[in-house]
């Protein structure tokens, strides 16, 4: 009998893209898809995790046995985060969330003036949700995602000890919104291990699999 590798675990996962509204029928967001955090969820299920995860808008379905709750803006995505983080192994932040937000959304949508004048839209940051659970006493293994456009080798171990986490995984190549592969390097305190292109699920068992060696 060989036990899972994530059995008697748990896992919060962000994934996908935030949207921070600008009055009730529009807003700012990104191209993220959700497809690589939920191919984590479906991996980490597989291995036999008790899963959760914390998804922007996206039109992807549940993976089979994972508990989803959907948010809108980074601000929900962080309560939601905060109020799951409690007693999880695991946090991966996957999700693209978005670095600002606008100040005073409109409750109406916002009309055109008659002059043509656009409205000025002010932003403030948001909070960095993985900053926020890294630097929990009672933390749990933080991974964290990073997507740079050029010079990922330098940026990506940068990242990893500016957020604190002892994992951090670079998307190899801007292009990943969307897709359906993905090439990924690991960065983590002693060094970098590259995950070839693949499948996001295939990948996805990869990541799953370093991560339980790690816990
Ligand atoms: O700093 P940057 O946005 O590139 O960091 C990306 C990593 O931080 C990802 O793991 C992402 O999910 C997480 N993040 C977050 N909250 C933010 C911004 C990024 O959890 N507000």
């Amino acid at each position: 009998f060989q036990p899972k590798l994530l059995q008697g675990k748990s896992v919060l996962i962000t994934a996908g893209p935030t949207f921070e509204p600008i009055d009730p029928v529009r807003g700012i967001t990104n191209l993220s898809s959700g497809k690589m955090g939920f191919a984590i969820a479906r991996a980490a299920r597989e291995a036999g995790a008790q899963v959760t995860l914390i998804a922007g808008p996206t039109a992807l379905p549940t993976p089979y046995g994972v508990s989803r709750l959907d948010v809108q803006s980074a601000q929900q995505m962080h309560e939601a985060v905060l109020a799951q983080v409690k007693a999880q192994d695991v946090f991966v932040a996957v999700a693209a969330v978005a670095d600002w937000r606008v100040v005073g959304a409109s409750e109406q949508k916002l009309k055109k003036d008659a002059s043509g004048t656009p409205p000025q839209l002010r932003l403030e940051p948001n909070p960095d949700i993985l900053a926020t659970v890294a630097a929990l006493a009672d933390r749990p293994y933080c991974v964290g995602f990073a997507a740079e456009s050029e010079n990922l080798a330098q940026y990506g171990e940068a990242k990893r000890q500016r957020k604190n986490v002892p994992l951090l995984v670079g998307n190899i190549g801007h292009q990943t919104f969307g897709k359906d592969d993905n090439e990924l390097i690991l960065f983590e305190e002693n060094g970098q291990t590259v995950l070839p292109r693949a499948s996001k699920q295939q990948l996805a068992r990869q990541l799953i699999a370093a991560i339980a060696r790690r816990i």
